[in-house]
């Protein structure tokens, strides 16, 4: 059971969420799919580093670098404890989309015409276009493991005629941000491996969320953002299996990657910096370590805890109103904390959902109205423009709901 009062305390470490907005609106943020506000901890270490030890890391032998590298292996050290990795198997990248077109690019060798790559029908444009492209450079078929009727969850049936001993790749996402549907990885890894292919995830919607262990997921490759955790923007990374990441081709070539280079060839450098070159973003790693940190301390569980307390709240006021529709599965069990909704008049027309996030907004309300960037799923499967989306973090109360909830009374009552 949550009591409020710890996420009270928790809100204590978000100065931002004090803000008011719009002259003087009470700040609701209810757009942490997108990104999630930053704690006054993840702040406090990125401004030490630049204010106390900013220097470039593994190449200076002066006092400063030594210190920058250390707090930087350290973040990487913490970041795959996290994941249950190695050391060698999570390098960090800007987010989610870098970490797929590495994969991509790096895997394009191994790839020929007459393979086969599925992704799912509910992926972000990020788990989809890197294949889709690499699809098309190899002459490799694309394939989709198709949605159960009600578009809301994974048909697994489906999964088991898509995957055949001619596919080389099977990416998803472990969470939908536009249906909050959360997968059965391990079944799908299974399938994967049976046929004898790699299992990539994609990791933006559950590894701020939920505890991810790669190695009980059976995973090969995941890419994930840390702006989603809390982590500050351009911070991001991914984890490979390590012999997987020893044959993969680096994406970027340059500084710091390399372990020989003469006139004629070169080496790569060990792992994970084979796939780190130029200066990294050490003040946006450092973050990230800060914000794994603040999870650790707060716990997964607990995180979990919060966002299905949240959600099932919503998803309970939600459903009061027969103008309202909901997507995703109505198993809260089964849904991680995105809500996608629309809202329609009392002639059943639909209120656009930039309308809605417009008229919420001068409320103070920050929700997410689009296709998500999952156009093929909102268009295509769903047969709707765009939704409105509310998604939770560990810092969001009931209350914030309730209020969201009125203005979309008015709303509604506005253009019946
Ligand atoms: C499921 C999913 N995958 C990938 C991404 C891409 O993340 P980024 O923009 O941080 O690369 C997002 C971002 O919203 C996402 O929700």
């Amino acid at each position: 059971m949550i009591n409020p009062d710890e996420i009270q305390k928790i809100r204590e470490d978000f100065p931002i969420l004090h803000e008011t907005v719009r002259d003087g609106k009470k700040l609701v943020y209810l757009d942490n799919a997108a990104t999630t506000q930053k704690p006054k901890q993840v702040v406090d270490a990125i401004s030490e580093y630049y204010l106390k030890y900013n220097a470039n890391v593994h190449r200076g032998i002066h006092a400063l670098s030594e210190i920058a590298s250390d707090m930087y292996d350290e973040a990487h050290q913490r970041v795959s404890d996290f994941l249950n990795a190695g050391f060698k198997e999570v390098a960090f990248v800007r987010n989610t989309t870098e970490a797929l077109n590495v994969f991509t690019y790096g895997y394009e060798k191994f790839i020929s015409k007459g393979d086969e790559i599925v992704v799912s029908r509910m992926e972000h444009h990020s788990n989809m276009i890197p294949f889709m492209k690499l699809a098309e450079r190899t002459g490799a078929t694309f394939k989709y493991i198709e949605l159960n009727e009600d578009n809301s969850e994974l048909d697994l049936t489906s999964a088991e005629e898509v995957i055949t001993d001619k596919t080389k790749i099977v990416s998803v996402p472990h969470m939908s941000n536009v249906l909050g549907t959360i997968n059965p990885v391990k079944k799908l890894a299974d399938i994967t491996h049976d046929a004898g292919a790699l299992f990539v995830l994609d990791g933006a919607q559950s590894v701020p969320h939920m505890k991810v262990d790669v190695k009980d997921l059976k995973v090969d490759f995941m890419g994930f953002s840390g702006h989603k955790m809390m982590a500050p923007m351009g911070s991001g990374g991914f984890y490979g299996r390590e012999e997987l990441l020893d044959k993969l081709e680096p994406l970027f070539y340059g500084g710091d990657m390399i372990k020989v280079v003469t006139y004629k060839d070169v080496t790569w450098n060990d792992l994970p910096w084979k796939f780190e070159a130029g200066t990294p973003n050490v003040g946006g790693g450092i973050g990230l370590g800060a914000a794994v940190e603040y999870l650790q301390k707060l716990t997964m569980n607990k995180v979990r805890g919060i966002e299905h307390y949240l959600t099932k709240y919503a998803m309970k006021r939600l459903t009061e109103y027969d103008w309202v529709r909901t997507y995703g599965p109505s198993s809260i069990e089964k849904r991680g904390g995105v809500i996608s909704f629309n809202v329609y008049n009392n002639d059943g027309m639909l209120i656009h959902p930039h309308d809605v996030a417009t008229l919420l907004d001068e409320e103070g309300i920050a929700i997410r109205a689009g296709h998500h960037c999952a156009q093929p799923l909102t268009v295509e499967k769903l047969c709707i423009p765009a939704t409105n989306r509310m998604s939770f973090y560990i810092y969001n109360t009931t209350e914030e709901i309730d209020f969201t909830i009125d203005q979309l009374e008015r709303v509604h009552k506005m253009f019946s």
